[in-house]
């Protein structure tokens, strides 16, 4: 099978499981967090999930209810990044933001809809494994919570008003979009009955990665291309870009890049998916 007949295949059974979710109630905040969790969006939080999950043989379909959680925890963070109070942005995912087609009080509460989804997913929806449920809840909020992504989002918005040093935009990154990915890893080795901790090096280095190549893409491709505003240079954002300019930015996503690859490496066969991943990450345009 290929790398994206792989993809597919996962994105497919996340997709389904997240239409099944989210498709419970006719209520304006149900209404508007399916239009954001149902938009498209890459699905590479959840596709982490199930691909960690299955490079250590682990419990597929509890890897699938991670996957769901994981992606209802990111869309809920892109509702509120897109809010006027944050980055004030009115494309996403090829679409209106939430906030332009629902008003921004509704789609405030539709990210808080989102969010705890996540957790009443987790323990509310089978196949129920308790100890690892449990875990993977732990994981999954404190990876998302006031000292990961949300920390994260706090930074960043402070830097747009104070002078970023180099150190402050590498911990805006690895907390505001590197602690969902680590977490992804995270929360594929639990349903894998593995040591959370199996896929650190790898996430750690990918989600870096991905948010230098998230701000590469911000200045060297278009909305349109995007399916989402590009609004860094607007909002003074501290970015990889702004902070250490473009050809570094390049040279620093390689580098993270690489060192994802090596530390899956001793996974061989195994780990072949997620290090077709990080090179697909490497070079996605979107
Ligand atoms: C966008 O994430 C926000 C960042 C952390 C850079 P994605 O690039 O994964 O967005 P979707 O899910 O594909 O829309
Ligand atoms: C967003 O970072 C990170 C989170 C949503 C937690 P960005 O603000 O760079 O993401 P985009 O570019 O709007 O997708
Ligand atoms: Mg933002
Ligand atoms: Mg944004
Ligand atoms: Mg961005």
């Amino acid at each position: 099978m290929t790398f994206n007949e792989k993809y597919s295949e996962y994105t497919d059974k996340i997709n389904t499981a997240l239409e099944k979710a989210v498709r419970v109630s006719d209520e304006i905040t149900y209404r508007a967090m399916a239009y954001s969790l149902l938009a498209g969006g890459k699905r590479i939080r959840p596709v982490m999930v199930m691909a960690c999950c299955e490079a250590l043989d682990g419990d597929m379909e509890l890897a699938l209810k991670y996957a769901c959680a994981i992606e209802m925890i990111h869309t809920y963070s892109l509702i509120h990044d897109d809010l006027p109070c944050m980055d004030n942005d009115s494309l996403r995912r090829g679409r209106p933001t939430n906030h332009t087609v629902y008003g921004e009080a509704q789609a405030l509460l539709a990210g808080d809809g989102l969010l705890n989804l996540a957790a009443e997913y987790i323990s509310g929806e089978e196949p129920h494994n308790a100890e690892k449920d449990i875990r993977a809840v732990s994981h999954l909020f404190v990876s998302s919570g006031a000292l990961g992504m949300i920390g994260g989002q706090a930074d960043d918005i402070f830097a747009e008003t104070h002078e970023a040093s180099k150190e402050l935009v590498e911990k805006i990154h690895h907390r505001k979009t590197g602690a969902l990915i680590r977490a992804a890893g995270e929360l594929g080795a639990i349903a894998a009955g593995a040591d959370a901790g199996y896929f650190r090096d790898y996430t750690v280095h990918l989600g870096l990665a991905f948010q230098i190549r998230d701000d590469i893409l911000d200045v060297e491709s278009s909305a349109e291309e995007l399916g989402k505003s590009n609004s860094d240079a607007d909002n003074n954002k501290a970015t990889f870009v702004s902070v250490y300019g473009l050809e570094e930015a390049k040279r620093r996503l390689e580098e993270e890049t690489d060192k994802a690859l090596d530390a899956i490496k001793p996974l061989g066969e195994k780990g072949r998916f997620l290090s077709d991943l990080a090179d697909y990450l490497l070079k996605r345009s979107k």
